[in-house]
């Protein structure tokens, strides 16, 4: 069940960047900004699909590998400008490399942190110099994972770059609140995107539903609805949080 949209443009006047908006959880999140008034950025690696998604919501994109720090900052400064400032960040971009931690490589380890976590302390900073620069403060929602709070066989590296996620977000929260910046993370739990898409089966859809008391996995749109309300006036008061959307497979 996609989340719909209802009521006025909240968003409207609002100045966006998606990171890891060209498709999957952050193409919704895209999405749904558009749908409620805001102008968007993309960010993302993939040129076809970041821009078909750009022109469908009449927004930008923007190329970048967010393993290169030098391209990262540059493009996050050129798609903050482009949009003349940035009122609202979200972090969507991830890479998930599953195997057992006996396994785990010193390249596999890096590249995970590097995309999954380091890029996102880089498009903050960047998005942090405008926002108080702007001095109308800003709000910032990155994207964890359930697995950053109850692990997972198999996701080692990826587990660990997600609670770093959750850190680095509680850490902003403590540094820009009193520039009005606020900074939630989104812990995501099983979700249908192509994330994954490769070893999934349809007995792992049945175990992972069953987990859910609500009886099925996410949605994009789920994730997409719980990050317009952190990013609206509603959530004025909500800061330095690690919000599960897991259909209640996690609640903690
Ligand atoms: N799908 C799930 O079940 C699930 C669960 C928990 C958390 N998450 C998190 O949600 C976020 C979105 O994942 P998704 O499920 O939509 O997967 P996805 O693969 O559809 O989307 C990830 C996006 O990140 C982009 N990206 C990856 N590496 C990049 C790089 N080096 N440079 C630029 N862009 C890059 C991809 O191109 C893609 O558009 C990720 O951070 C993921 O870890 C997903």
């Amino acid at each position: 069940m996609a989340t719909t949209v209802t009521g006025t443009a909240r968003f409207a006047g609002k100045r966006v960047v998606v990171v890891g908006g060209a498709r999957g959880i952050g193409g919704a999140i895209a999405g749904r900004f558009s749908a409620e008034g805001a102008r968007v950025s993309i960010l993302d690696r993939l040129v076809d699909e970041g821009s078909r998604q750009a022109r469908l919501i009449d927004g930008h994109f923007h190329e970048v590998d967010l393993i290169d720090p030098t391209d990262t900052e540059a493009v996050a400064g050129e798609a903050i400008r482009t949009l003349g400032g940035v009122d609202i960040l979200v972090n969507s971009a991830g890479i998930l490399r599953l195997g057992p931690l006996l396994e785990v490589t010193v390249a596999d380890w890096n590249t995970i942190f590097s995309i999954n976590a380091r890029a996102m302390l880089t498009t903050m900073q960047v998005a942090a110099r405008s926002m108080i620069a702007g001095g109308s403060g800003g709000k910032m929602i990155n994207v964890a994972s359930m697995a950053a709070k109850k692990g997972g066989a198999n996701e080692g590296a990826y587990a660990a770059s997600k609670a770093a996620v959750i850190a680095l977000t509680r850490v902003a929260a403590l540094e820009w609140g009193e520039f009005g910046i606020t900074a939630n993370s989104l812990c995501p739990g099983y979700v249908l995107t192509e994330m994954g898409a490769e070893t999934r089966t349809d007995e792992d859809v049945k175990k992972w539903s069953g987990y859910s008391p609500l009886g099925r996995l996410g949605e994009t749109g789920d994730v997409a609805g719980v990050a317009a309300f952190l990013a609206s006036t509603d959530a004025d008061y909500l800061t330095g949080q690690a919000i599960n959307v897991t259909g209640g497979m996690v609640m903690h």
